[in-house]
């Protein structure tokens, strides 16, 4: 098969909502939160994300592991959800949140094609290392790089010059896949070859950086790499 992305050593992650299920906690929830399941999700993840950025700005790094706490407590006060037992099973959840279907299986072929694969998050390295445990998927990742030995979050350059560091693979050489449009435009920015897990049908980002290819589901990425 002719790969449309030539001249790649190694396939790097973002972790939340492309190798993971960042609904799935609520969702494992629903008999408690009912019809309110997905917008506590939507105002969570917005917030968790929110907070890395102004954090940034502010030069006021926390790990990921508050933020997302601290997401959550906006999210359910913004609900009018007070309940301390469900707000402890959220995050319980978050800690090992269920990896997409096609995840273990892609990266497997990646391996098998001699590629080197990595994970690149926000995540602080005891999630991380908790959401790979669980998802069986510790044996088909080379590495993972997580903003907590930088002290900044996404998209500062810092973040992504970790995996061409760690890797010792220059950034032409590594395809980028996430499914945060603001991510996959941040990563083409920085110098990586992107694909753009547009999971959610979500329209691009208007900021610098354009993904080199769209797909919807991961499964979509070894064809386009010759595997
Ligand atoms: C991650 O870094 C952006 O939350 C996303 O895993």
């Amino acid at each position: 098969m002719t790969a449309k992305i030539k001249d790649i050593d190694a396939c790097v992650f973002d972790a939340y909502g492309t190798l993971f299920d960042v609904n799935a906690a609520a969702a494992h929830c629903r008999d408690a939160l009912g019809d309110k399941a997905d917008e506590l999700s939507a105002i969570w993840r917005l917030r968790q994300l929110e907070y890395t950025w102004l954090r940034s700005l502010m030069d006021e790094y926390v790990e990921f592991w508050k933020v997302t706490g601290d997401g959550l407590d906006y999210a359910m006060a913004s609900l009018g959800i007070e309940d301390a037992a469900l707000r402890e099973r959220l995050m319980d959840i978050y800690m090992r949140l269920d990896a997409y279907p096609e995840v273990k299986g892609v990266l497997t072929t990646l391996k098998a094609g001699g590629l080197k694969t990595a994970i690149l998050s926000n995540g602080s390295p005891k999630m991380l290392n908790s959401a790979v445990e669980n998802a069986g998927i510790n044996d088909v990742l080379d590495d993972t790089f997580s903003v907590e030995s930088v002290g900044i979050y996404k998209p500062h350059p810092s973040v992504y010059q970790m995996a061409v560091d760690g890797l010792s693979v220059e950034a032409g050489r590594i395809c980028f896949m996430s499914s945060n449009a603001w991510d996959a435009a941040a990563a083409a920015n920085f110098g990586f070859r992107v694909v753009w897990v547009n999971r959610f049908g979500q329209p691009q980002e208007r900021i610098p950086g354009d993904p080199e290819q769209v797909i919807k589901s991961l499964d979509g990425l070894p064809p386009l790499l010759g595997l």
